[in-house]
């Protein structure tokens, strides 16, 4: 198959991760006969200095002409100004927005390489398999804000249709699962969740009597995704929460390093970046974890072009290089650490074991 593909290193590590991502992705290319186009533009800080803008046109029109987005992380404490009118974040915030992905998924799936460095006993993580659906486009993130020399304020606002289309989203992904929907919201104090209570009850009831819904209160479910992770299914949740509680569920996988994510909207087109940030404390010496960013790929792969097999293929190529011992700063805690390229070269060398045959064919 043929497709493009626009690349957005961003800053820090982004662009480390995202050249990982890519090679990975030119050897699927190779591996199975397909033929992807990659196109590079700027995004977040680069784009501020370059042109002045966290988003320039010509960035935006080439990710609405894309088949998908390949993004690295925006930010940095060079532009993290507290009076600073322009940042990083308006650009990633304007292009999801702009692109309609209003659905972020973020699957947690520990692997048992990665446990070591979980600062949660080994036991309760067994078997963790969830993913979380964070609402993309509303919430406080994108409500008015105001500010006076006195006070601030961000308005927090949904609609019946936001929360009925991400929740409809949620139980397809949980029918095709284990079947279970836990709704994440702050009903006993937010009108915005009472709304939100109410749709998913609706919607989950009258559309997908096979998917079992059950409501959480954030606070509470902050400490059961940690006391006990292995009950949870698919979450869904509107922006903030969604934000805050992967970070935590990352410490389940044993590395913010390891999250990958897909934002998608109604068709097939979506970003996918890992969700971690541009880590500036560790960018340009090379040894970044660039797990996230492939395992982004590889859902890249899944959900924009439909390549199934080439999908897993990632995902067991990364599984086999933890396996093996292939592990980054972030996760080795009794060898020594593997830099960027190392590990990158420990999943090329997977995927071509895997696709040996295939190779030979062509
Ligand atoms: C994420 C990030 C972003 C967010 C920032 C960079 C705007 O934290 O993707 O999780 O808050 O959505
Ligand atoms: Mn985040």
């Amino acid at each position: 198959m043929h497709a493009e593909i626009v690349v957005l290193p961003g800053d820090g590590i982004g662009p480390e991760v995202t050249a990982a991502a890519v090679e990975v992705l030119r050897a699927v290319a190779k591996g199975f006969g397909h033929c992807f186009g990659f196109h590079e533009h700027r995004i977040g800080g680069a784009a501020i200095d370059a042109i002045g803008s966290p988003l320039p046109e010509e960035t935006l029109l080439a990710c609405r002409t894309a088949d998908a987005v390949l993004l690295g992380a925006v930010g940095g404490p060079r532009w993290s100004d507290p009076g600073a009118s322009v940042r990083p974040e308006q650009g990633l915030l304007a292009l999801r927005q702009a692109l309609g992905l209003y659905a972020n998924l973020r699957p947690v799936a520990p692997h048992p390489a990665a446990l070591g460095a979980a600062p949660i006993k080994p036991h309760l993580l067994a078997g963790v398999d969830l993913l979380v659906v964070r609402e993309l486009t509303g919430g406080i993130y994108f409500g008015d804000k105001q500010r006076t020399p006195n006070d601030a304020s961000d308005l927090c606002r949904y609609s019946v249709g936001e929360v009925e289309r991400i929740v409809r989203r949620a139980c397809q992904l949980a029918r095709v699962r284990r079947g279970k929907l836990t709704s994440v919201d702050k009903a006993n104090v937010l009108e915005t969740s009472r709304l939100w209570r109410e749709v998913a009850t609706r919607v989950a009831r009258d559309e997908f009597p096979d998917v079992q819904i059950e409501h959480q209160l954030v606070d509470a479910m902050a400490m059961h995704l940690l006391a006990r992770p292995r009950e949870y299914d698919v979450i869904v949740t509107e922006n903030m929460f969604g934000d805050i509680l992967t970070d935590e569920a990352s410490m389940l996988a044993g590395s913010l390093g390891l999250l990958p994510s897909a934002s998608l909207g109604d068709g097939r087109r979506g970003l996918y970046e890992p969700i971690h940030g541009s880590a500036p404390d560790i960018a340009g010496r090379g040894i970044a974890n660039p797990y996230a960013s492939i395992l982004s790929a590889a859902l890249l792969l899944r959900h924009s072009l439909d390549l199934r097999d080439e999908a897993e293929c990632v995902e067991r190529a990364v599984a086999e290089a933890l396996h093996a011992g292939a592990l980054t700063a972030d996760l080795a805690t009794t060898t020594p650490p593997l830099s960027t390229r190392a590990a990158t070269r420990a999943v090329l060398a997977q995927l071509c074991e895997e696709r040996q045959p295939i190779v030979m064919r062509d």
